[in-house]
């Protein structure tokens, strides 16, 4: 496979760049042209960002998994599509070549099929990182139903709430996740959440840990056998369904400023076009490479950069199902190692913690296939880029900083691999097609350079999401509403002197934990959900390895005899309601909070304390009762 429209050094980049803002129907034209339609487009673009609306590629027709399987069956269909590593290293691995993948996706697709999956359908897939997690997604948009992959460390009650919200059907879920030392009973979790969710009527249940699971008559059956059922009918084949592109291709749960997490809709045309154009220019991909993606299918970075961006480009992508200290803090290397990895696309938070265990796990790991290697998820403090930069690329590999979003669908500020300057901390350029600007509080557009403001887009890319499942008023208000026709991003920015840019994080009530977003409202609700809670308030604060961690203020009913017990019944708590991902780092009891006259909290004046800046607070003196300040400094932890 070739990448016309790979960029291949800076002249390309500056050409591309600037085509692609004096132009941008006829550059995603040319780059959409280079897919498989059904039916070409009749529009590329129709957008605003009042109602908003956004339709890129009107008319055309297409199957994204003709993309990303049968159009590479003829030259590439012996190449490796999916590696799979599992948890224990003594367990041999899994290799899917093109043609395997391509035969198990069109299987699973008539088993969804025999069990009345229909086009539309919303499909709850909620498994570990195991091949038939990819072939499941794939299965589903084969057959044009859409899917909500739920990350494996969620909780009961948040499964039901996003099962709920888009009405799932069916769920696909496993016995059991293997991650690291722990056995996680993915079922057990689904017949938890099932429990309030009428619209499920079938679960099926691949088989992966053999843990002891229950197996409810008439709702539950096992995927190996129905895929025996389809043995048995002679392995039809499955054509794929078309497609509008603008037919909703998956929804992806995140959160917000509010305790409801939204759900974002991808389409199929955009977002296919968009997943496959940066991760060939990103990482400057060459046939053949080996790829890794240490994300979790669960979060947008394994939706886009696991599955369909890879898939769609005829690339190996490497599927770990563990954790980078299992069974010790070489594990990544040895995978690298073991597979002559080429690109490396990792996570600060692991960075930052791998570095703890000091240069004993990297040493004697053969590195040198490495070529490139890749960031995502929150900012990366210097110290772990260089960390990254010398021991693991050995001073000879680019790293790309990506900036994006769960709602973006694909990279948005990066530098392109090798090509465009890189600079620490810095994601540093937009991708062609990407217009950024930096705004006041008032919205005004920011100029020139050496600047900070609000970071928001002023132009439709075609990955981005198109809707908040079910609530487009939501999805208006969240991003189009605090600046006028722009898509804010919820980010603070700096723009340095040379242009480039710094993402700063998060200016509303998101927090960014290992790289996993948590709304504040979602910690304090699952709080005060807490027996003798009276009020709760959460701020996030600057943690060696997670970026930021959890702190909550909690006022109780009655003082516990127990202080560190309840703090702990609280945590088990969020962990029950959101999932232990979520769990507060440390619970400091307030008898009250600090509040204006009219009631709302001063979160600022909690986040300075978090952060332990104590002599910046600010005006207190609008406060209602401004002595619970001076109480809760005393208390700090
Ligand atoms: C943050 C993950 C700094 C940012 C793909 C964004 C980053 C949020 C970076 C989206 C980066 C992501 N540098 N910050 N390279 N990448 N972020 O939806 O605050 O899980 O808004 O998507 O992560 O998180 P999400």
């Amino acid at each position: 496979m070739s990448y016309p429209y790979q960029i291949k050094n800076i002249e390309e980049y500056e050409q591309a760049y600037k085509q692609s803002v004096m132009d941008p129907e006829g550059f995603w034209a040319n780059i959409a042209d280079h897919f498989l339609w059904r039916r070409k487009w009749d529009k590329v673009l129709e957008w605003n960002f009042s109602d908003p609306d956004i339709k890129w590629f009107q008319g055309g027709k297409l199957n994204i998994t003709e993309n990303c399987l049968d159009r590479h069956l003829g030259t590439l269909g012996n190449r490796p599509a999916i590696i799979w590593e599992p948890n224990d290293p003594e367990e041999r691995h899994r290799i899917l070549t093109y043609r395997e993948l391509y035969t198990k996706v069109c299987q699973f697709a008539n088993v969804l099929k025999n069990n009345g999956v229909k086009k539309g359908d919303r499909i709850c897939i909620y498994m570990g990182m195991i091949p038939e997690l990819a072939i499941a997604v794939l299965a589903c948009a084969r057959i044009g139903a859409i899917h909500s992959v739920v990350f494996g460390g969620f909780s009961a009650q948040s499964i039901s709430d996003r099962i709920k919200d888009a009405s799932c059907s069916l769920v696909i879920t496993c016995d059991g996740a293997f991650r690291g030392n722990k056995d996680i009973p993915l079922k057990s979790v689904i017949d938890d959440a099932l429990m309030t969710c009428p619209t499920v009527k079938k679960v099926i249940v691949a088989t992966r840990t053999r843990t002891p699971v229950s197996m409810l008559k008439g709702r539950d059956v096992w995927w190996e056998d129905e895929i025996k059922a389809v043995e048995t009918m002679g392995n039809p084949p499955c054509p794929a369904e078309e497609m509008d592109a603008e037919d909703m291709l998956f929804i992806l749960y995140t959160s917000g400023s509010t305790g409801k997490p939204k759900g974002v809709v991808h389409t199929c045309g955009g977002y296919m076009v968009y997943a496959n154009y940066t991760f060939v220019n990103t990482f400057q991909y060459q046939p053949g490479e080996v790829y890794f993606c240490t994300a979790d299918v669960g979060w947008i970075t394994g939706h886009s950069y696991i599955i369909y961006g890879p898939l769609s480009a005829g690339a190996t992508t490497l599927m770990f199902e563990g954790v980078p200290t299992y069974p010790d803090a070489g594990r990544l290397w040895e995978i690298v190692d073991k597979f002559r990895v080429n690109i490396l696309y990792t996570a600060p938070t692991a960075i930052r913690s791998l570095m703890g265990y000091g240069l004993g796990p990297v040493n004697h790991k053969d590195l040198s296939s490495l070529r490139k290697l890749g960031s995502v998820g929150e900012p990366i403090n210097e110290e772990a880029w260089h960390w990254f930069k010398d021991n693991i690329g050995k001073g000879r590999c680019p790293i790309v900083d990506t900036w994006w979003q769960t709602e973006t669908g694909g990279i948005m500020i990066t530098p392109i691999a090798g090509i465009t300057k890189e600079k620490p901390g810095y994601a540093t350029l937009p991708m062609p097609g990407v217009q950024p600007i930096l705004v006041d509080e008032a919205g005004k557009e920011i100029q020139g350079n050496g600047v900070n403001g609000n970071l928001c887009i002023k132009h439709p890319w075609p990955g981005m999401l198109r809707t908040t499942y079910g609530d487009h008023e939501r999805f208006r208000n969240t991003y189009f509403s605090t600046y006028e026709n722009l898509y804010f991003t919820g980010d603070g920015c700096l723009r340095d002197e040379e242009g480039y840019y710094r993402i700063t994080g998060r200016v509303d009530d998101v927090l960014n934990v290992s790289g996993h977003r948590i709304g504040t409202a979602e910690v304090e609700n699952a709080i005060n959900m807490h027996a003798g809670v009276v009020e709760s308030a959460v701020v996030g604060y600057p943690h060696d390895i997670k970026g930021q961690g959890i702190y909550a203020y909690v006022t109780l009913e009655h003082l516990s005899h127990d202080a560190e017990l309840t703090k702990k019944d609280i945590a088990q708590t969020v962990a029950r309601i959101i999932g232990p991902i979520a769990k507060p780092d440390k619970i400091q009891f307030v008898d009250g909070l600090p509040k204006t006259r009219s009631g709302k909290i001063m979160r600022r004046i909690l986040r300075k304390i978090a952060e332990n800046d104590l002599d910046n607070l600010g005006d207190t003196s609008t406060l209602l009762d401004p002595s619970v300040v001076e109480d809760i400094k005393k208390g700090r932890l």
